[in-house]
């Protein structure tokens, strides 16, 4: 697959994008507005540089990658797509309506694919004009850096699609595990009741951020503790995660964390906000509690 199309351009969506670029696809990338795809592509623009600066990747291999990438304001050119990836917003009222609209232009044997976290797939597919080109593409965060994608088939995905997926997947230097259709796939299932259940102990008293977090990175050999990670991921993703868990499950062990529901509310989501369990306006992050 060489010509891959990209559906919301925010911290995954520009990883998939630079990911794709680096492995020689053709990317279109796509926001809400042609706005936010140019920044996209300027925040990789930058990322790119200070790997040039690091000398990880020369100046000619980073103006490569980078010319491979066209922010687009809509979907008409993505017709040319091998596979379009949809890495919008955790919300399924918000991908609903992408499929239904991108549909229209999908190439009659191109993939549609979903980086939901945690939104079961056959759900979804069941809402698309052909549920057997529909799948979950599963990337980590930062996509450059991490080695797995989990490749999601629902009931109806063809076994063509899933092969296909998991050559495309591969073409990017990942590896690969294919995950059931349960809320959460594999690793959500497992990491995100985890964080929720930091905030928890947060909201318990049971320890300071600094030292919940302190105590999984040296306790545990995570590289990041779990608040850290939350923040890194987003809380309002962590939390439309937790509520996917809670709301298609009906089990209360899912509920989400009450101190996470009020960190969502304030717009304190981390560090895309500049501000989550830790304050990121200075040169290091500092605890807020
Ligand atoms: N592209 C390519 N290379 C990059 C890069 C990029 N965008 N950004 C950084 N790098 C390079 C750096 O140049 C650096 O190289 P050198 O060491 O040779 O200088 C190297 O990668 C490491 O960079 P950092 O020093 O910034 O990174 P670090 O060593 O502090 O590690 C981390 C950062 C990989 C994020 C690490 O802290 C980590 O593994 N954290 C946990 C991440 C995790 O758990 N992710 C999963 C989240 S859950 C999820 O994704 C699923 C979901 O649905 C929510
Ligand atoms: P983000 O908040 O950084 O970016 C989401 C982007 O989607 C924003 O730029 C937003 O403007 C855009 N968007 C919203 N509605 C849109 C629409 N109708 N059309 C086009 N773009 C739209 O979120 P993110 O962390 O990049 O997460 C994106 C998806 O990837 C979510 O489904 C999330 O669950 C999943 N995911 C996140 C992580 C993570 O660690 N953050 C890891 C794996 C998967």
């Amino acid at each position: 697959m060489k010509t891959v199309a990209i559906i919301g351009a925010g911290q995954m969506g520009s990883g998939i994008a630079q990911t794709a670029a680096q492995y020689g696809k053709t990317v279109l990338l796509c926001d809400v507005s042609i706005d936010l795809a140019e920044k996209a592509k300027a925040g990789i623009e930058k990322i790119l540089g200070r790997l040039v600066a690091k000398e990880k990747i020369s100046a000619a291999d980073a103006a490569v990658t980078l010319g491979r990438i066209t922010p687009v304001g809509d979907y008409a050119q993505m017709g040319a797509a091998d596979i379009i990836i949809e890495a919008a917003t955790e919300r399924e009222e918000v991908k609903r309506k992408i499929f239904e609209a991108v549909s229209m232009v999908l190439a009659p044997t191109a993939i549609l694919a979903s980086n939901t976290s945690s939104i079961p797939i056959t759900r979804m597919g069941a809402t698309v004009p052909d549920p057997a080109r529909f799948i979950g593409l599963h990337f980590f965060n930062p996509v450059p850096l991490m080695a797995l994608i989990e490749v999601i088939p629902g009931l109806a995905t063809s076994a063509d699609t899933t092969a296909r997926t998991r050559a495309f997947a591969e073409s990017l230097g990942k590896e690969v595990v294919l995950a059931g259709d349960e809320p959460g796939f594999v690793v959500n299932r497992i990491l995100i009741p985890m964080l929720n259940e930091a905030v928890c102990v947060l909201g318990a008293g049971m320890g300071s951020i600094v030292d919940i977090d302190k105590g999984c990175r040296l306790g545990l050999n995570h590289p990041m503790g779990p608040l850290e990670l939350a923040d890194f991921v987003g809380l309002d993703t962590c939390f439309e995660i937790i509520k996917v868990l809670h709301d298609t499950t009906g089990d209360p062990r899912y509920r989400p964390a009450p101190l996470l529901v009020k960190y969502v509310e304030a717009g304190w989501l981390g560090r895309k906000t500049g501000r989550g369990f830790y304050d990121y306006s200075g040169d290091v992050p500092v605890p807020t509690r």
